[in-house]
């Protein structure tokens, strides 16, 4: 288990035998042509450049972007910034990913629980043989459990993808019962698999890496490839795969947000609203939370809000427990 990270270092410390990850490793030369290594190491609380020197080079491995290096260095001042001076570094194979990726505060196990819970409560035979095709996926489910809910803007860190969409199951029952018209099992299964071409879409190792495929391909696509395999091994009628299909391909609810179709059944455009709401507020709070001056009274401007947030005064007298409901 790490016990320093970058968060403590200061100039003037050092470093014995401390791991970090690789963020950036570049091999390059002073102008006077003396060669050394510009890095960046990083984890969970941030990051620090570094430098290795062409004297520490023959006791330093050569290493690629997202290793985890164990690392003796000594904390230098560089304008005013703390810099890593590497005298040694080797790459290690064992590591905790926790240390090195901010990740969900709640119980992933628990959290999964919630998800196959839900799945045992569909009355529908063949969507809860649908579900159980994707459960039983060893691999996919593993990935789907570590994996993130986005790259830089929502559930943005390991288990954010389990977070997101456990969030938007807790709705579910409550959508249900105020409108009987909403077909539970749809809703259910769409929410489950909606956000689960995600698993492909980004690698989560110490870094969270978009892959070649979301570029290619994007989530919504993969999601409703995988969704298909699963619904015709479980040989669900093609009608109600097209329904399921459906609320993956129309979860973003727009043609310019990504998605192919508008939402056309009931089921899907609460779908999107939950996708939508789920999304916003975990940026709102995380903007919220992100520091500002005392006495800012709005945040900075973020993009996918379009609009800056508001710091409310009252927010600390709120207590949610004593509401009776
Ligand atoms: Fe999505
Ligand atoms: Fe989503």
């Amino acid at each position: 288990m790490k016990k320093l990270f970058v968060e403590d270092l200061k100039a003037g410390d050092s470093v014995f035998g401390e791991l970090f990850a690789v963020k950036n490793y570049k091999k390059t030369a002073t102008r006077n042509n003396r060669p050394y290594i510009d890095i960046t190491l990083s984890d969970k609380t941030g990051f620090i450049k570094g430098k290795i020197w062409s004297d520490d080079m023959p006791n330093c491995e050569t290493v690629e972007e997202a290793d985890v290096v164990s690392v003796s260095a000594s904390i230098e001042d560089f304008n005013g910034a703390p810099q890593a001076k590497i005298t040694n570094m080797s790459k290690v194979d064992k590591y905790d990913l926790t240390d090195f990726q901010p990740s969900t505060d709640k119980d992933i196990e628990k959290m999964f629980d919630e998800i196959t819970d839900a799945a045992s409560k569909i009355k529908n035979p063949q969507l809860q043989k649908l579900l159980q095709e994707f459960l039983s996926d060893k691999d996919t489910v593993e990935k789907f459990k570590r994996g993130a809910g986005g790259y830089t803007v929502h559930h943005d860190y390991l288990g954010g993808l389990l977070d997101h969409t456990t969030e938007m199951l807790s709705y579910v029952p409550a959508i249900a019962k105020t409108h009987s018209k909403i077909n539970k099992d749809i809703l259910t299964t769409g929410v489950i698999l909606h956000d689960i071409g995600k698993v492909h879409e980004y690698e989560v190792s110490t870094s969270i890496v978009i892959t070649p495929k979301l570029k290619l391909l994007g989530h919504i696509f993969m999601g409703a490839e995988m969704v298909k395999r699963y619904g015709e091994k479980a040989g669900v009628e093609e009608k109600l795969l097209d329904e399921i299909l459906h609320m993956i391909l129309a979860h973003q609810g727009r043609i310019e947000f990504g998605s192919p179709v508008l939402p056309k059944t009931p089921e899907a455009m609460v779908l999107y609203r939950l996708d939508d709401m789920s999304a916003k507020l975990n940026t709102a709070f995380k903007l919220l939370d992100s520091g500002g001056s005392d006495g800012d009274l709005f945040t900075s401007y973020q993009r996918n809000l379009e609009t800056e947030l508001y710091r409310s005064p009252y927010v600390d007298d709120l207590t949610n427990e004593d509401i009776p409901f």
